[in-house]
């Protein structure tokens, strides 16, 4: 898919969160500035937050109220990510909610396999590539989820 701005980033996003269920991870991939926290707020509007999702760059984890609880995580700054998931960054309470993981491949090994990647490319005034991926099956219902449009 092609986003031309970041409206279309968050819109893309909010229509994805319709397919959100309580315990799913959605993993953020994309270069400084790709637009992985406009992905974070759009998909929080579709989830009903209306607290503003701000980049959670200097505390690991914030968390939104919405028609499910939304977790937003950003492992930019975190030395060491593998030791905040051993400290127990992901636990139990994130099975209630949706956690959304900005720099996600720093979690690498530790990240479940059933999650949704977003890889996001592109950067500064181009148009973003939006790629899906379905990490287990179970999570193809966002892939279906995409609306119908130019940009698919
Ligand atoms: N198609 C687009 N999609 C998303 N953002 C876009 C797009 N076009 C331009 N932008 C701009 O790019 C910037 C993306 O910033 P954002 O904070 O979301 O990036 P990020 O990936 O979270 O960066 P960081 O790695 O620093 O956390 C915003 O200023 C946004 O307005
Ligand atoms: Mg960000």
């Amino acid at each position: 898919m092609e986003t031309e701005d970041a409206a279309a980033t968050r819109a893309l996003a909010a229509a994805l969160a319709a397919a959100a269920r309580s315990g799913d991870t959605i993993s953020l991939v994309g270069e400084l500035g790709a637009g992985k926290t406009q992905f974070a707020k759009g998909f929080g509007a579709g989830l009903g937050v209306t607290d503003t999702i701000v980049s959670p760059s200097f505390v690991l984890m914030a968390e939104y109220a919405g028609r499910l609880p939304l977790f937003h995580i950003d492992l930019y700054r975190l030395a060491d990510a593998a030791e905040a998931m051993a400290g127990g960054l992901l636990d139990e309470r994130q099975g209630a909610g949706v956690t959304i993981i900005e720099w996600a491949e720093r979690f690498a090994d530790a990240m479940p396999d059933g999650r949704l990647d977003v890889l996001i490319e592109g950067a500064g005034d181009d148009p973003r590539r939006i790629v899906l991926r379905s990490g287990t099956p179970d999570y193809d219902r966002y892939l279906a989820a995409v609306p119908d449009g130019p940009g698919r």
